[in-house]
């Protein structure tokens, strides 16, 4: 670690002069724990915590990260705050209406400097000694600033900000690295998959107020490697939410579950899936009788109306994926190897009467809400993975990522590489992409 990694006000200036020794972050070869070729996983990288650690410096630190949707700025002074891996961050409007972000987190004793979840403001005062900053991030006010040397200037003690941000039809992410590629190529032909959710019409989408949060107890990778590949599980793990969705006299498997269907493999680790069906509808009920599903096959194509319009799940790697039949989008924030925190925003087509839009937020919250009833299934299979992988015997021995081994190939409909419904390659890719980052020094590793 060096000098790069230091503390550096919105002045870009290094303010003091730590060094921190090399033997602090000793990294971890993580070679021999992903296969991705053979479809074999070593579980450690779900519990050990010299690799969470090195995660956070890693994989977290040097991606675009999902932050907030720009639906939920409005107007200078309106802020949100979450995390990006651990780091707690500020998302605000600032005085010329620019969207930034800022590590939540004083340049005094490190507490807090907002600890509302969102809401409206005209300065950040740390609640501790009271340093006052502004929204754009500059130290403003300082209680006994005479007490301070001659060489203490407030211009080098700004909240940190986020290196990058930038936007992808209303949704902004930010990263850490300022050399990371810009957002639209680290997205690449994901973009297309998203669309199918995020570009409807030309009035985009807004969010439905407030964002759900919950705990689990489960490495976030469980759940992110998930959205990224696993249509598997739907048959068995939601047997019983299918059974209450059929209706009467027809069999769950033929009324709900397609097996027809194909899965996006991203090497940059996102993935999609999605089954494929000539009469592709939205399930909530208003939602379908008001959608123009002509207008939808103009705008998007047959290929993504008929696919990832509305079913199936995608992860934008490393922790952020959606739901488009529910319009549900979800952040797995990592909370040290076992547990992760899910915080779950529901959009909607701003172009939806209020009725409609209702109906999807209680689709949403009835199916993939806290209680939802394929959430707690889900969270259930996490948990249960989780809560005996720490067993030494168990520990060593590998996962299976095998299914669709050797399956991908361009299907000429969809674009880049895709596989069968039923697959892991993307989660062999999800895990390749983690293993390529872990085995690579990021930026703030560099020698100066
Ligand atoms: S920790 Fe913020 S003012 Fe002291
Ligand atoms: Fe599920």
């Amino acid at each position: 670690m060096t000098s790069n990694m230091a503390p550096r006000g919105r002045s870009g200036q290094p303010a003091g002069a730590l060094t921190r020794p090399q033997g602090l972050a000793r990294p971890v070869d993580v070679s021999g724990l992903v296969d991705a070729a053979g479809g074999l996983l070593d579980r450690i990288i779900f519990t050990d915590p010299q690799i969470y650690q090195q995660e956070l410096r890693r994989v977290f630190a040097p991606s675009w990260l999902f932050l907030a949707h720009t639906d939920q700025f409005k107007k200078p002074g309106d802020f949100f705050t979450t995390y990006m891996g651990e780091d707690a961050v500020i998302v605000t409007m600032d005085r010329t209406r620019t969207i930034r972000a800022f590590l939540n987190s004083c340049r005094h004793r490190g507490a807090r400097v907002c600890r509302a979840d969102f809401g409206t403001t005209r300065n950040f005062t740390c609640t501790y000694h009271g340093w006052s900053y502004d929204l754009d991030g500059a130290l403003i006010s300082v209680p006994n600033r005479t007490g301070y040397p001659d060489g203490f200037d407030t211009a080098d003690w700004g909240l940190v900000e986020v290196a990058q941000l930038d936007t992808y039809r209303g949704l902004i992410f930010g990263t850490w690295n300022p050399q990371a590629p810009p957002l639209r190529e680290a997205l690449g032909a994901m973009t297309w998959y998203m669309d199918a959710l995020l570009d409807h019409d030309d009035e985009g989408t807004e969010v439905v107020a407030g964002v759900q949060k919950w705990v689990l107890e489960g490495n976030w990778k469980l759940a992110a490697e998930q959205f990224a590949t696993d249509w598997y599980h739907v048959n068995m793990s939601h047997a019983s939410a299918l059974m209450v969705l059929t209706p009467a006299g027809k069999r769950p498997k033929d009324e709900i579950v397609h097996r027809t269907g194909r899965q996006y493999v991203d090497p940059k680790g996102h993935g999609a899936g999605f089954p494929v069906h000539p009469k592709n509808r939205f399930d909530a009920q208003p939602v379908h009788e008001w959608t123009d599903y002509p207008a939808l096959h103009e705008r998007l194509g047959a290929a993504r109306v008929q696919g990832p319009l509305t079913n199936g799940h995608a992860t934008v790697f490393p922790n952020f994926s959606y739901l488009p039949v529910v319009g549900s989008l979800r952040i797995w924030h990592p909370k040290g190897p076992d547990r992760m925190e899910v915080w779950a925003w529901t959009i909607v087509d701003k172009s939806w009467p209020e009725e409609v839009k209702e109906a999807q937020r209680l689709y949403n919250l009835r199916t993939f809400g806290p209680s939802g009833i394929f959430e707690q299934d889900d969270g259930e299979n996490w948990s249960e993975v989780q809560a005996i992988a720490h067993g030494f015997v168990t520990n060593r021995v590998a996962l299976n990522y095998q299914m669709g081994l050797g399956s991908e190939r361009e299907d000429g409909r969809h674009p880049g590489t895709t596989s069968e419904l039923y697959s892991d390659a993307a989660g062999r890719a999800f895990y390749g992409r983690w293993q390529q980052l872990m085995n690579t020094p990021a930026w703030h590793e560099e020698q100066t």
